[in-house]
């Protein structure tokens, strides 16, 4: 492949998909329908325990990332797993239809459950847009933006002389010396993929 980055100029967002038990960031989200009960689809690593969630459950919702939310959501729902913390205890969340929705975003979408598609790495959950409202009519975060300014939207701080390692594909956090054949426990990717920051 020639640049695989020509996929950033698919204009995506930064959501918090939520199901019950759990959630996490997600950028992988499609209008793939009209109407008005789209379908919204949604594509979920097969090692995250939303995955597990989004199986057994029929609904989830989407709460849109703002340029103005606090990227503290991302970093506790992007970068943590709800098999070791609970998410939502610093954050406020309100809940519509039976579903959490993150109160510190523009608005929200609440999906039944319609499909799945497997593929090696991911699950693609679709849904079919059942409620949702606009809170703040502001600009959506869009993953491209993320990217391109990640560094000082979720900057790590680390004590003089502690080093972190930051995965540069999910943002997940190592602190101290990597080990040889780590692995991201988050998204899977090796230590090549991982960037040094030091104070
Ligand atoms: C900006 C950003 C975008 C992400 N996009 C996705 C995504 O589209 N799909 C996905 O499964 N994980 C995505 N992740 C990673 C998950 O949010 C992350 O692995 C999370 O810790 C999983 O938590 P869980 O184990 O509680 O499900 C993204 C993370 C970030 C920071």
């Amino acid at each position: 492949m020639k640049n695989k980055k020509i996929t950033r100029k698919i204009t995506q967002g930064i959501y918090v998909l939520t199901t019950n038990g759990g959630g996490c960031i997600v950028d992988s989200v499609s209008q793939v329908s009209a109407g008005d009960n789209p379908f919204i689809a949604v594509a979920v690593m097969k090692n995250n325990y939303t995955n597990e969630l989004m199986h057994k459950n029929n609904h989830f919702a989407l709460s849109v990332f703002g340029m103005n939310s606090n990227p503290e959501i991302i970093k506790i729902f992007g970068m943590n797993s709800m098999r070791n913390i609970n998410k939502f205890a610093k954050i406020k969340t309100k809940t519509i239809e039976n579903q959490k929705i993150i109160e510190d975003t523009l608005g929200y979408m609440i999906c039944e459950k319609i499909d799945t598609i497997e593929n090696e790495t991911h699950t693609l959950f679709i849904g079919q847009l059942i409620e949702g409202d606009v809170y703040k009519d502001e600009e959506a975060m869009s993953y491209n933006y993320y990217q391109e300014h990640k560094d000082e939207l979720i900057k790590v701080k680390t004590a003089k002389g502690q080093v972190a390692w930051i995965c540069k594909i999910c943002g997940y956090i190592y602190y101290g010396d990597l080990p040889k054949n780590f692995k991201c426990p988050s998204c899977g990717v090796g230590t090549e993929m991982f960037e040094k920051q030091e104070s």
